[in-house]
């Protein structure tokens, strides 16, 4: 039983090797992307975000998409999920074999604009083109509505926004849809203004969260989603991520922190919180620096130490 009435199971999205790659200025070889993957699959996901089929000039750091895909172990029946913005995308998406593509826009005019170079309508015209794609070669097409919770260029984004965009997806049959907290701008109430707006102006979409820690309250709106009913998160391992094209974009919510707490509220997600700790540090290793997370580094609650690897206070 979960605590506190809260829901039984969730579902995890790891975006590590998209969010948290995307805006490296090194190239984590395609072998390595691979292992990373494979050790998420062994460490128990069932939808991973794999890469990006994106402009390779806008981003190098994925200029690898379809080999990364093509190497990743589905023997579990993982879900592999990559973002596509345009219809190009969707074609090398489609070739190289996805489950699903994430078409991404943003809900705000200027960032859509620094992200994707299009306006919003723009964007939606060519989700009819990919939506047909997707549906010739049996895809699935989950929708991303980034900025979703605030913009850093325009500041607040108004709920019925974001729900009028949400609706806009419904009518083109993308009914799976994340908003994304692009630069950490995501509150309990915002969040909870914008998940009611999108229920009642596209009512059969069913929602992911994505939040990204930069104000330090990411897990605190995982705890709000929980209680408004929301069931599915992405968030990136060791806490790396963030979007090239938005200023002061940081570290998405960190998956070990989020498994951790889930676990404690005694909600299942079929992740094994051990193996995505060791995964954690092969990533820390690979990047070369310290990463974020918090569980990685302290263990979970019941970590004992031993009493010599402290010194005593002595009188
Ligand atoms: N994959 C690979 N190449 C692509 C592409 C795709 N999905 N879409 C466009 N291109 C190529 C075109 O073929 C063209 O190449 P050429 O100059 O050699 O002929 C070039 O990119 C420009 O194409 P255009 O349609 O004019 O794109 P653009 O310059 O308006 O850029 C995007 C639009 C979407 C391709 C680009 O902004 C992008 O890739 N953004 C990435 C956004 C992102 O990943 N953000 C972080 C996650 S939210
Ligand atoms: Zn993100």
């Amino acid at each position: 039983m979960a605590y506190a009435g809260l829901p039984g199971e969730v579902l995890v999205t790891e975006v590590g090797t998209r969010d948290g790659f995307q805006a490296l200025d090194l190239f984590v070889p395609t072998a390595t992307k691979i292992e990373i993957l494979n050790a998420f699959v062994r460490a128990g996901f069932r939808r991973i975000e794999a890469s990006s089929f994106v402009s390779p000039r806008a981003v190098p750091a994925l200029a690898d998409a379809a080999e990364v895909v093509a190497g990743i172990d589905r023997s579990t029946g993982v879900r592999v999920a990559c973002l596509a913005p345009n219809p190009k995308g969707a074609e090398r998406a489609a070739a190289a074999g996805v489950d699903e593509m994430v078409t991404v826009l943003s809900a705000s005019e200027s960032h859509n604009r620094a992200n994707v170079n299009r306006s919003v309508a723009e964007s939606l015209e060519g989700f009819r083109v990919m939506a047909d794609i997707a549906r010739a070669h049996g895809i699935h097409v989950h929708g991303a509505i980034a900025t979703a919770f605030g913009c850093p260029f325009e500041g607040e984004v108004e709920p019925e926004r974001v729900a009028g965009i949400a609706a806009a997806l419904a009518d083109l049959g993308i009914r799976t849809l994340s908003l994304g907290d692009t630069t950490g701008m995501a509150t309990p109430p915002v969040v909870t203004a914008c998940v009611e707006a999108i229920r009642r102006q596209a009512p059969a979409t069913e929602i992911t969260l994505h939040f990204h820690n930069t104000r330090g309250i990411g897990l605190a709106n995982v705890m709000n989603g929980l209680q408004i009913g929301i069931t599915r998160y992405e968030a990136a391992v060791g806490g790396i991520g963030g979007c090239p094209f938005a200023p002061g974009a940081t570290g998405n919510i960190c998956t070990e922190d989020l498994v951790y707490l889930l676990h404690e509220l005694g909600i299942e997600t079929g992740i094994d919180l051990d193996a995505l700790v060791a995964v954690s540090r092969r990533v820390e290793a690979v990047l070369g620096r310290t990463l974020p997370g918090q569980v990685m580094k302290a263990g979970p609650r019941l970590t004992r130490h031993s009493l010599d690897s402290v010194r005593h206070a002595k009188g």
